[in-house]
């Protein structure tokens, strides 16, 4: 079922994806190369699944949401990438954007990313005004000078073995957890109705932990082909991870409990169509690549 789903999810924001992104100018291309590139799209699919219980949501406001985030995802990923920052080559299963396109272009395909993630949501046909403001201020807190932007600076400054437990926490609870998080809230976007508003708030932010630890995880137990990224890149960047700050067997225990307790969080019978959020729970830690 839940493979289903993920496949619709992808079919659906792709298609979208190649409909807000035209190939009329370089920058357009370069942004096209990352953000049509295969991907889970897992913030995609939070966002369908977080939204089951939200007849508020128009099914092409639900698409122009999860569209949208995984334009912010894929800017993130491709500045993640540039020589000042993780400096790897290899990205979605093919050269990262600055090889491909250069450093510069690559830095203004993020931005433009970023900028239309925007746009698309303020030119949206169905959501009305607050939902449109709604939309707009949690996902750009989310991505901003408090949230991922912020980690992403700790975790660059924390290229040092020496980060402890609860730095590594913040920094990824930051970096990664926000976007996250940000997506089970997007598709509970206008539902003034839900009792149960927190639950989804802390179910959001230990998935977006657990998703961050299994990202760790993974560079020591997969490989680059499944992956379809370096497996060398915390370890050629000296980088503080879960792995090597609590050990590889600590860091899977943690990454499962903060998926039993997250799924706890929502598994309540008053709470209805809970179903897939369940599902991607338990997918996240459990994920191959
Ligand atoms: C990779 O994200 C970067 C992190 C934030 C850990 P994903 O694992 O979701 O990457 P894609 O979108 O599937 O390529
Ligand atoms: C990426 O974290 C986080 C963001 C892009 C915001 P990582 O640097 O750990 O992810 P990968 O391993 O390069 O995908
Ligand atoms: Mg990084
Ligand atoms: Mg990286």
């Amino acid at each position: 079922m839940l493979d289903k789903f993920l496949s619709l999810v992808r079919e659906l924001v792709s298609k979208n994806i190649t409909e807000v992104i035209e190939e009329a100018n370089p920058i357009e291309q370069a942004m096209n190369y990352s953000a049509s590139s295969e991907s889970k799209m897992i913030r995609a699919a939070l966002i369908y699944a977080s939204a089951e219980n939200n007849n508020q949501l128009n099914p092409l406001s639900k698409l122009t949401l999860a569209t949208s985030i995984e334009l912010i995802h894929t800017y993130s990923l491709i500045h993640d990438d540039l020589p000042s920052m993780d400096d790897d080559d290899y990205r979605r299963g093919k050269e990262s954007n600055h090889i491909k396109f250069g450093e510069a272009n690559a830095i203004l395909a993020g931005d433009a990313l970023q900028a239309l993630a925007y746009q698309i949501i303020a030119n949206d046909a169905h959501l009305n005004s607050d939902m449109k403001v709604e939309a707009i201020s949690i996902l750009s807190s989310a991505c901003g000078k408090n949230g991922m932007v912020y980690g992403q600076y700790l975790d660059i400054k924390n290229e040092t073995r020496e980060t402890k437990k609860d730095e590594i926490v913040l920094i990824h609870s930051l970096k990664t957890g926000k976007l996250i998080e940000c997506a089970v809230m997007l598709g509970q976007i206008g539902n003034n109705k839900n009792k149960y508003i927190d639950k989804y708030h802390n179910f959001g932010r230990k998935i977006g932990l657990a998703f961050q630890i299994t990202d760790d995880i993974l560079e020591v137990t997969s490989d680059k082909k499944t992956l379809g990224k370096n497996t060398n890149s915390d370890e050629k960047n000296n980088k503080a991870t879960y792995v090597n700050t609590v050990g590889l067997d600590n860091a899977i225990k943690e990454s499962e409990s903060l998926t039993e307790a997250a799924v706890n969080e929502i598994s309540d019978d008053n709470i209805s169509g809970t179903n897939m959020l369940i599902e991607l729970a338990k997918y996240i830690t459990h994920r191959e690549a």
